[in-house]
Formats: C-alpha cells, sequence, structure tokens
C-alpha cells in the first residue's frame, strides 16, 4: 500500500479533475466517488488532499464513515517539519480538550471588536448630543479595548503558532503589525484623555488629532477581523 507524505497527499486535492484523498489516522481515503467531496470540498470548509484526524472530532458523524471509501494508503508519520513541538503539558491539555486547540482565540476576539467599536462610537454621541457620560462610557470601552486586545494578540499567537505552524501567512503579516498600531494608538488616546479630561472641548486644535486617533480605531478593528476571518472562512473561488 502507498506511504504518502504530507506533501504528496496535498497534490490529490480534488481540484481540476485530481482524484480526492483524504488522511484519517495514518490511513489515506479515496473519497473521489463521493458527492460530498466534489471538487475536493466537504461541507464547504474541510478540503481533500490534507489529514483530518482532528477535524472529524467536530463533525457530526464519527470516523466509522469513512469505511464507506476504501483506504489507497498510509500517511507518513509527522515529521517536525509539519507539526509543532509543543510543551508536553500543552500537547495533553489539547490531547483531552480539543476545544482549546481552535476556539480560544475565535472567542477573545468579540471583546476588542465591541470595545474598539464602541470608543469611536460613544464620542461621535457624545459629540453630536453633548452628553458627557457618553464620553466617559468611550473612555471606559477604551480600557476594555485594550486589555481585551492583549487577550486576544496572546490566543491569536497561540492558534498560529500550533494550527498554522507559525507560517507568516499574508493575513497574519497583515494583523500583527496593525494589531500593534491599534493597541499603541488605544494607550497613547487613553493616556491623553486620562491627563486631559476636557480634550474633546472645544473641538479643535489637538483635540482633532485626538478625535482622529479614536476614529482610527473602527477601521483597523475591522481589518484584522477580516484578515481573521478570511482564514477561518477563506473566500470561495468561482
Ligand atoms: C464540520 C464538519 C463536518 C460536517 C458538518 C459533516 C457533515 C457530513 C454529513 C451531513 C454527511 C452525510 C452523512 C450521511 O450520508 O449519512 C457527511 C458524510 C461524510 N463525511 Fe462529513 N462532515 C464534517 C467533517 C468531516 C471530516 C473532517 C471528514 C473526514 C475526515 C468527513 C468525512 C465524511 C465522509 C467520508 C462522508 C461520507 C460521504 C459519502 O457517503 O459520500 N466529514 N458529512
Ligand atoms: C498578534 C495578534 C493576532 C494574531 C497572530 C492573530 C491570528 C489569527 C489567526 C491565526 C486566525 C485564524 C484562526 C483559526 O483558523 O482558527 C485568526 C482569526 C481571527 N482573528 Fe486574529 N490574530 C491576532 C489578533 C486579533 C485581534 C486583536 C482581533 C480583533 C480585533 C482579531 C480578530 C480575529 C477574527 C475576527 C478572526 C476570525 C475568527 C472566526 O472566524 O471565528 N485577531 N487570527
Amino acid at each position: 500500500m502507498k506511504e504518502f507524505d504530507s506533501k504528496e497527499l496535498a497534490k490529490y486535492n480534488g481540484e481540476n479533475g485530481s482524484p480526492a484523498y483524504i488522511a484519517h489516522k495514518g490511513k489515506v481515503y479515496d473519497v473521489t466517488g463521493s458527492k460530498l467531496w466534489a471538487a475536493g470540498t466537504h461541507m464547504r470548509r474541510h478540503r481533500a488532499g490534507t489529514n483530518l484526524t482532528t477535524d472529524i472530532q467536530a463533525a457530526p458523524h464519527g470516523p466509522e464513515i469513512l469505511e464507506r471509501y476504501s483506504q489507497v494508503g498510509t500517511l507518513k508519520e509527522e515529521t517536525a517539519e509539519t507539526a509543532v513541538a509543543l510543551p508536553k503539558i500543552l500537547a495533553i491539555l489539547l490531547e483531552s480538550n480539543p476545544f482549546f486547540r481552535r476556539h480560544p482565540h475565535p472567542m477573545t476576539v468579540h471583546f476588542p471588536i465591541v470595545f474598539m467599536l464602541s470608543t469611536p462610537f460613544f464620542n461621535v454621541l457624545y459629540l453630536i448630543t453633548g452628553i458627557k457620560s457618553f464620553e466617559l462610557t468611550a473612555l471606559h470601552c477604551l480600557a476594555g479595548g485594550i486589555l481585551f486586545t492583549l487577550v486576544a494578540m496572546s490566543t491569536g499567537v497561540l492558534t498560529w503558532w500550533y494550527n498554522y505552524l507559525g507560517k507568516m501567512l499574508r493575513p497574519v503579516a497583515v494583523k500583527i503589525p496593525l494589531t500593534i498600531v491599534m493597541l499603541i494608538t488605544g494607550i497613547v488616546a487613553f493616556v491623553w484623555r486620562i491627563n486631559d479630561p476636557g480634550v474633546l472641548d472645544p473641538l479643535q486644535g489637538t483635540g482633532i488629532v485626538y478625535l482622529l486617533l479614536i476614529l482610527s480605531l473602527a477601521p483597523l478593528t475591522a481589518v484584522i477581523g477580516w484578515y481573521g476571518a478570511s482564514m477561518t472562512f477563506p473566500i470561495e473561488k468561482q
């Protein structure tokens, strides 16, 4: 029976008429005949030509479904190049709680997104209405935004390290510097506002610079989130 390594397996991705092979626990199956793997894609998410041992744990069916298709080979043990060597304690944690493999980043990103978008929102509301408590709410949101950006950065680096082998993919190359810019912008604006509570009153001179800093948080958040989602939900090419 043929032995595949991950590079060889990747050729059987079901695209452009090539066969669709998938690997599970060291066995390689040929699912070319399945309508549910047409063009090498299953449920708009899983790709043929890859090792899906971990992914099937999140499926509504068990691995016994693979027995519908014949085994065409075996997959070589992963080498250091295709899998990161995790510290033992982390490896045990991920083994017993697969939840920690993919979920921490998507779970924690909602917090910086909502706080970093609320900051410009409440400041603009203050400028429109003149109600001072909106401006204070914006300051509190900014504090939350800074704190949770740090949390999202930690989970982001972690998921990038063990799910993407720390490879410098384009979305990550955009996300990391923009996240640092967002964090610094947030901290500068926060310190500024603490030292000058009336920075927006009246809105002129340096107050406009402060407002621009605050407004820039919205596009920064959107771009960082967009590039992240482009990894979890890639846009399909027709
Ligand atoms: C979110 C993840 C997944 C969802 C929602 C999903 C859903 C489904 C559904 C609804 C079916 C049809 C069940 C049936 O015919 O009884 C199916 C079949 C199948 N799935 Fe999945 N699946 C997922 C992940 C996976 C993964 C990761 C693998 C591979 C390791 C896989 C391999 C298969 C195979 C081989 C079939 C049989 C196809 C056929 O009979 O032609 N699935 N899946
Ligand atoms: C050093 C910083 C960061 C790194 C290295 C990073 C890395 C990543 C990676 C690798 C993914 C794909 C996750 C997966 O496939 O499971 C992702 C997704 C994502 N990231 Fe980040 N990220 C960082 C910071 C942030 C921040 C600060 C935000 C929010 C403002 C954010 C928002 C998102 C979103 C919305 C997703 C998509 C989640 C989903 O689809 O459920 N990321 N990020």
